[in-house]
């Protein structure tokens, strides 16, 4: 870290109220970028999506994490596996597409084929004395939390567990492995991946950016969940008289997934680095990042809800305008932060999230201290 952007990201870590934010490079250098892409994630657990997309012996699902691209299978003896998509003989990828079902993986090139366990079973034309053996797939790391599957690229990656530190309360409280999707969107936000989670992680910008999101859990009576570990929460209360967040309000006929204590209650929970939560009464929102250059986010939009849900329009529809405002506000931030002269100052009062994200942000890039 050259001294100049050492000096920014200790500023960051100062209590507050003194803090001043990430400098505009942090967003727009294509360099550091590729730091990020390793020390960030290269070296996190990243949320590739749900366990029942890879239930079935020979099931597999893609994860792409800042460039690198995962293949996550089911083993024929029924193991959960990840494997770099990189074929052994010239690096091809081995499959395209998000997911899918197979005996064995062939390459699309010349041919080799693996095993589902990422043993090489055949190399046509592979030198004499070839050792198929050690020329397997490259392992790397897979977990399953809640129904949701994590990668890491790195085999050694340290457990789960570890990275989590401690977990949200409501999260545990909710039945989250058995809830049903309801709803994927994918879209690409032109914005560097941490201005979408700046954004996540505050209720400031509600009045102005979201007023029909203001109307229902009013950014006043916002409270942070801050802890040591890689997930950052906050509260927010349902107010108006509506029962939950949606063109209409109402629950309609969905049934409660959360414990009576928590009804009445928005718990939003970011982990570090790349998906976002939020648990409503009656469904749960995820947001999965995936950068794809240091000002494009790939972003994967999904709604969960009890098993006897079929689809919820009004909880689609409110969530596609709040999601485009976000969007649309975070790509103007991108352009600005371009100018020569974007000089940030200061975390309002109110942002105590989204400093805790940042001094994530500083603390990893300035090497875990
Ligand atoms: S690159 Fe896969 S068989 Fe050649
Ligand atoms: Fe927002």
């Amino acid at each position: 870290v050259d001294p100049s952007l050492d000096a920014a990201l200790r500023a960051v870590l100062r209590p507050l109220g003194s803090a001043t934010p990430l400098p505009p490079r942090a967003h727009t250098d294509a360099a550091l970028f590729e730091r990020e892409k390793i020390v960030i994630f290269g070296s996190s657990w990243i949320c590739a999506g749900r366990e029942e997309a890879v239930e079935a012996p020979g099931s597999w699902l893609l994860a792409t994490i800042a460039d690198e691209s995962v293949i996550v299978a089911r083993g024929p003896d029924l193991a959960l596996r990840a494997f770099h998509n990189a074929c052994r003989h010239r690096a091809s990828p081995l499959v395209t597409g998000t997911s899918g079902r197979a005996v064995e993986l062939t390459c699309p090139y010349h041919g080799w084929t693996y095993d589902l366990t990422g043993a090489l079973e055949r190399a046509p034309f592979a030198p004499e004395g070839f050792d198929r053996t050690s020329h397997g797939l490259v392992a790397a790391s897979v977990s399953v939390w809640q129904g949701f599957v994590f990668v890491a690229v790195d085999a050694a990656a340290p457990p789960l567990a570890e990275l989590f530190g401690e977990v949200p309360p409501w999260l545990d409280a909710a039945p989250l492995a058995s809830l049903r999707r309801i709803h994927r969107a994918d879209y690409e936000t032109r914005a560097n991946w941490k201005l979408c989670g700046e954004n996540f992680q505050e209720s400031h910008h509600f009045e102005r950016v979201h007023p029909s999101l203001e109307a229902i859990t009013a950014s006043e009576n916002a409270r942070s969940w801050l802890r040591d570990g890689a997930w950052l929460g906050g509260i927010m209360e349902i107010s108006g008289g509506n029962e939950t967040v949606s063109t209409t309000g109402r629950r309609a006929d969905r049934p409660r997934i959360v414990p009576p204590e928590l009804d009445g209650l928005v718990h939003d929970a970011l982990l570090f680095p790349a998906l976002f939560t939020s648990l409503q009464p009656d469904y749960l929102l995820t947001y999965r990042l995936d950068p794809r250059s240091v000002s494009t986010t790939h972003v994967t939009f999904e709604i969960f809800a009890h098993p006897s849900v079929e689809s919820a329009a009004d909880v689609v529809a409110f969530w596609d305008r709040i999601n485009a405002e976000d969007r649309s506000i975070c790509e103007r931030q991108q352009m600005a932060l371009r100018s020569r002269f974007a000089a940030p100052s200061c975390y309002a009062s109110v942002e105590d999230g989204v400093h805790a994200f940042d001094r994530l942000v500083a603390k990893t890039l300035l090497g875990g201290e």
